[in-house]
């Protein structure tokens, strides 16, 4: 296994490219199954994740084209077709290595009337249920069983009728399987509560480019319209809102500065809010965001929430910047239960931050030291990179396949902006 090594000290100044964004690419791909038609993906990012997504939509029968990009370049372009679909069952060894492929369950059902998907399953950050996946599901009409670890979803004859879900939780993933799933129902869906994260957006419009009839989108209430078929579409993913919040934050504890190529600073509005309020000079225009350090560093609460709130997928990232800030910072995680790992290994650090329940104390400055440290989910693993790009001394971070997932060539592009970072093989 690989590891990474980084010696901290140097600031980081020049352009990071933004690549396309993993949570949007694994709802968009899923999106094939809703046709016979050839559906094209541009600004696909080279990540296991998307590989591992791609693998499991050829056991469906699915065939992918990669084309166009040519290796050195970031992103990529595939062309997805299920022409034929040869299964609809997917297998527990597929999806145990990468949850997000319950996402097959609804366009699935939705296109072959049936579909049988392994339960995901718990990870680091939490047990991770999908009884409101299901809940929506069902609510369209669909028939659930739950036999031997798999998720059976099945439509009554005559297909799904549609059907209204309020959401008591509001959630990414079952937000994405009701929409894949409402666009061929017979009738008017509608869902209440529903996420509005921009890779739910990102969704809507694909999903409208391939034909659908969705209302509200961007906003919690959403109606959709089913139709009795879709058509094929070209569609460009949209920027990784937390890879460069991870980079703005990378910058911004290397008092250094880094101009996001590619950003949408839209749908990092409350990155770039929690930025500022840090101290960070930050400047937005159509084609990126620029993250410039302004003298010290302000402790500041934070709390995560559902968007447009705190995204909880930058928490840790945004915990290690404050390790520097001048005073004490509340952190509080209201998303996941368990999204604290990061702090003992950060503490190993020099970190003092002391942690109650789903909030967590930053005392600053710390005078971080570099340590061996060990990744453990994939924005935990980002935090650690963070605070050894500013810690005296060598950091060796094991077991980065995690950030692999995540960050598509993550030491390329920090040693684009001067870090001292290398990619090791593990001895
Ligand atoms: C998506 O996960 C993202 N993953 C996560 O990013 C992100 O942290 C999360 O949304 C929140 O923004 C992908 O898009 C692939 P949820 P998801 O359903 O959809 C509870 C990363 O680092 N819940 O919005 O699984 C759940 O336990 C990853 O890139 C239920 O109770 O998140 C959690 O407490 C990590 N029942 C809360 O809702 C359900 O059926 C939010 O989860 C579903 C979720």
């Amino acid at each position: 296994m690989d590891k990474l090594i980084i010696r901290g000290g140097n600031r980081l100044s020049g352009t990071i490219p933004i690549s396309g964004a993993k949570n949007a690419a694994l709802t968009l791909i899923p999106c094939a199954l809703l046709t016979e038609e050839p559906m094209t993906l541009r600004n696909l990012p080279r990540l296991a994740d998307i590989d591992g997504f791609q693998h499991l939509m050829t056991q469906f029968g699915i065939s992918t084209e990669i084309h166009g990009k040519r290796a050195e370049e970031f992103g990529r372009v595939v062309t997805f077709e299920a022409s034929r679909i040869t299964s609809t069952v997917a297998p527990y060894d597929l999806v145990r290595k990468m949850r997000a492929s319950i996402l097959v369950l609804g366009p699935m059902l939705a296109r072959m009337g049936e579909a049988t998907v392994s339960m995901p399953g718990g990870c680091a950050i939490g047990n991770r249920p999908i009884d409101l996946h299901l809940k929506a599901l069902e609510a369209f009409g669909a028939e659930i069983e739950l036999t031997q670890g798999y998720v059976k979803a099945m439509q009554p004859d005559g297909g799904l009728p549609g059907g209204d879900f309020d959401f008591p939780v509001v959630s990414v993933g079952a937000t994405e399987n009701a929409l894949m799933t409402a666009v061929l129902a017979n009738g008017t869906s509608r869902l209440f509560n529903a996420a509005r994260e921009p890779e739910i957006v990102d969704l809507c419009n694909l999903l409208s480019a391939m034909g659908a009839e969705i209302e509200g989108i961007g906003t919690s209430d959403l109606t959709i319209h089913g139709v009795d078929r879709l058509h094929g579409a070209t569609y460009r993913v949209m920027a990784d809102r937390i890879e460069a919040g991870s980079y703005a934050c990378a910058a911004a504890i290397t008092g250094g500065e880094v101009r996001l190529e590619g950003a949408n600073a839209h749908d990092m509005a409350s990155t770039i809010h929690a930025l500022r309020n840090i101290g960070l000079h930050i400047e937005e225009d159509k084609k990126g965001v620029s993250v410039a350090a302004n003298g010290a560093l302000k402790p500041t609460d934070l709390t995560t929430a559902p968007f447009p709130g705190l995204a909880t997928d930058m928490q840790a990232q945004l915990m290690s910047l404050l390790t520097k800030a001048e005073g004490t910072s509340v952190l509080k995680e209201t998303i996941f239960e368990n999204r604290f790992m990061h702090v003992p290994e950060l503490a190993r650090m020099g970190a003092d931050i002391s942690t109650e329940g789903r909030t967590a104390i930053v005392k600053g400055p710390a005078d971080l030291t570099g340590a061996e440290v060990m990744a453990t989910d994939l924005r935990a693993s980002m935090s650690l990179i963070i605070a050894a790009l500013a810690a005296e001394g060598e950091t060796t971070v094991r077991r980065i396949y995690h950030l692999d997932r995540g960050y598509e060539r993550l030491e390329e592009k920090l040693q684009l902006v001067g870090a001292d970072i290398q990619r090791v093989g593990d001895d």
